[in-house]
């Protein structure tokens, strides 16, 4: 089944698939992922994904359980790498996204435990490079990501790659690594934290050229305060002071899913 946009566009080279509501534009989303899990395992017998958090994927995750548990969907095989995570923070942290890839995907399917993986958030800081690196390693060693699935910030960050004056050149080769959030970021995320004051403000994240190297990268945007965002990205040309415009790197294999809100200044 696919769920059919209420408009296509092309912008940046890149489809951009605009839906009623969030709840559409989620649904289309994971049959994407779903149709990657299927088509990438019945060729390779596995299946590599990257996955995101924030409030915007969770109705995508409730897709992809559901499908789990009506058993048209399985994660046998699959491995998942995940965008990003505070730090310093305790994977039982309600607050880490250990904590809420566990809630709001892991605990409900048949994904090895050893399979998930996500940025540890308790290495101590000198071995924090290294952890990255490894990190890198193992996507690599695993051949590589087959979908990235994204959201983005309202100041336009991709994971936490931050709006920064970065040459584009330079902004395509960003690894996973050990970033600072930017105000805006910090604002939105005082929604979890209780206060501004009280959210962490760093963070472990995967880089733009991390994401631009998977083999697909799905991204995700619903609702107004994205609508700002959303434009600026697609509008292009590419550039570090909005970071999700560095998809237009990578047109051919990033598809854009979003709800009319998000999409209502795109022009
Ligand atoms: C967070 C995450 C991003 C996420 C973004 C949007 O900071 N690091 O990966 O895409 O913010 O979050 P939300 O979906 O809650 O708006």
């Amino acid at each position: 089944m696919k769920t059919t946009a209420a408009r296509t566009l092309h912008l940046s080279g890149m489809d951009v698939f605009v839906y009623a509501d969030s709840a559409a534009a989620s649904l289309a989303a994971a049959e994407h992922i779903a149709r990657t899990i299927e088509h990438v395992r019945l060729s390779r017998g596995t299946c590599v994904l990257g996955l995101a958090t924030g409030s915007t994927p969770t109705q995508v995750y409730a897709h992809l359980v559901e499908r789990y548990r009506g058993g048209a969907l399985s994660f046998q095989g699959v491995s998942t790498y995940n965008l990003d995570e505070y730090y310093p923070i305790a994977a039982n942290d309600t607050l880490s996204y250990h904590a809420y890839m566990y809630e709001h995907l892991f605990r409900h399917i048949d994904l090895l435990p050893a399979r998930a993986h996500v940025l540890d958030g308790t290495i101590p800081e000198p071995f924090v490079a290294e952890h990255c690196a490894q990190f890198e390693r193992f996507i690599e060693a695993e051949g590589g990501l087959d979908l990235q699935l994204l959201g983005i910030g309202r100041n336009g960050h991709i994971g936490f790659n931050e709006p920064i004056d970065l040459p584009v050149e330079r902004a395509r080769g960003l690894r996973t690594r050990m970033v600072e959030l930017h105000p805006t970021t910090r604002a939105d995320a005082a929604r979890e934290f209780g206060s501004v004051e009280r959210v962490i403000p760093r963070a472990l994240t995967m880089g733009v050229g991390t994401i631009l190297d998977a083999r697909s990268i799905v991204m995700l945007a619903t609702g107004a305060a994205k609508a700002e965002a959303v434009a600026r990205a697609l509008a292009g040309p590419p550039t570090m002071q909005t970071p999700a415009s560095l998809l237009a790197l990578a047109p051919q294999k990033t598809t854009w899913y979003l709800d009319e809100a998000a999409a209502r200044e795109v022009v």
